[in-house]
């Protein structure tokens, strides 16, 4: 899409079609019809070892295990330094179009605004804005592109990053222990631990129900921390794709995601895709089990999406923390009577390249599939 934002598309009546999904992608439950499937999980006590720490962890191996997404709360980030995070995002997306734009990052630029889509180069566009920063490593920040609207937030950014690289480390040293291996293995397998925040804003939407405010994906990083305000429309689904829940808001609480870095992706084709790729010869195999990862597939991540309302906008932060792009992504433990789920040791870069492009060939076809139906 060209550079924008999507404060005149949310002023008119009709959705502008290139924001309107096939069917088979709309929402199929309501943004604020909650669930409270997800754990949610206290960590009072986590580093009080020989006290609470056994049943936390406890806790959050079963939500890997089982869901591959819960909610952390007692989470030890200051509530003061999460609502001013909240706050100046709010006032950035409040600016003037052309403020916005100012920081506009399209051109390959490392960060800025944009109004952006999951994947790059797909037609359907996402009814999100975003702005997006490098926290870590500290050598990568580009301060350059780190908007300097509303004044502070370049502070409160750098100290809410450090607290979040903090809170996904303890978070990793749990599922190391659970993998049997040393508290650090999971880090020390990120190599120089990655950091990106992505603030998305999704404006209220003229027909909501035909749109989606973030396609369906799973992360690809290692873990993901996000925080969401009280609107509703961060949705998960579990193994199947079936069954689709919103996740409760929760103040202040943390919602973390397992990146596919740690996991297997398993992709939900429908009837007629299967018969469109059964006719082309279409390596199925590759698609189904194309991601590598750490846990050898023990953890689970889970489908996610962002839907929409025509009530109020949403903001959610996101910060993903990732593998740096050469490092080694392998199996680190491999369990008896298992297989790795990998050929061969690939760099994270390599694994991003193939998911992404995996994704994209996945639009691609299913494009191809619709025009051929109809
Ligand atoms: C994300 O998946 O990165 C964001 C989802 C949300 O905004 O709830
Ligand atoms: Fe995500």
């Amino acid at each position: 899409m060209a550079p924008g934002t999507l404060t005149e598309l949310a002023g008119e009546a009709k959705l502008n079609s290139k924001f309107v999904r096939d069917e088979d992608e709309r929402p199929k439950v309501a943004y604020n019809k909650f669930s409270d499937d997800i754990p949610v999980i206290s960590l009072a006590g986590l580093d009080d070892v020989g006290g609470k720490r056994g049943e936390i962890c406890r806790k959050i191996v079963e939500a890997c295990e089982n869901w591959g997404v819960f909610q952390v709360v007692d989470h030890g980030v200051d509530t003061n330094l999460v609502e001013d995070m909240t706050r100046l995002a709010r006032d950035f997306f409040a600016l003037p179009p052309e403020e916005k734009l100012s920081f506009d990052m399209s051109g390959g630029k490392k960060g800025g605004f944009i109004v952006s889509s999951h994947l790059q180069g797909e037609t359907v566009q996402d009814w999100r804005e975003i702005v997006t920063y490098f926290s870590y490593p500290v050598r990568n920040r580009d301060y350059s592109r780190w908007p300097d609207k509303p004044e502070g937030w370049v502070k409160v950014t750098e100290e809410y990053s450090d607290k979040l690289m903090g809170l996904a480390c303890k978070l990793l040293e749990v599922l190391s222990e659970a993998m049997g291996l040393e508290k650090e293995a999971l880090t020390n397998a990120c190599v120089d631990m990655d950091q990106k925040i992505v603030v998305n804003y999704y404006p209220k939407c003229p027909q909501p129900d035909l749109t989606l405010g973030l396609k369906r994906h799973t992360d690809p990083g290692t873990i993901t921390l996000l925080l969401q305000d009280q609107v509703g429309g961060l949705q998960a689904t579990r193994d199947d794709g079936k069954t689709w829940i919103t996740v409760q808001p929760i103040e202040g609480a943390f919602v973390v995601n397992l990146g596919d870095h740690g996991h297997v992706r398993q992709y939900t084709l429908s009837i007629s895709l299967l018969i469109f790729f059964s006719v082309c010869d279409f390596d199925l195999a590759k698609l189904a089990c194309l991601l590598k990862y750490l846990s050898n597939g023990r953890f689970k991540n889970a489908d996610h999406q962002a839907v929409v309302n025509s009530n109020s906008s949403r903001l959610s932060i996101a910060t993903f923390q990732n593998p740096a792009q050469d490092a080694t992504v392998y199996p680190l433990k491999v369990r008896e009577g298992e297989k790795p789920i990998l050929e061969e040791p690939i760099t994270f870069a390599e694994m991003y390249k193939r998911k992404m492009g995996k994704d994209l060939e996945l639009a691609r076809l299913k494009k191809l599939a619709k025009e051929e139906n109809d």
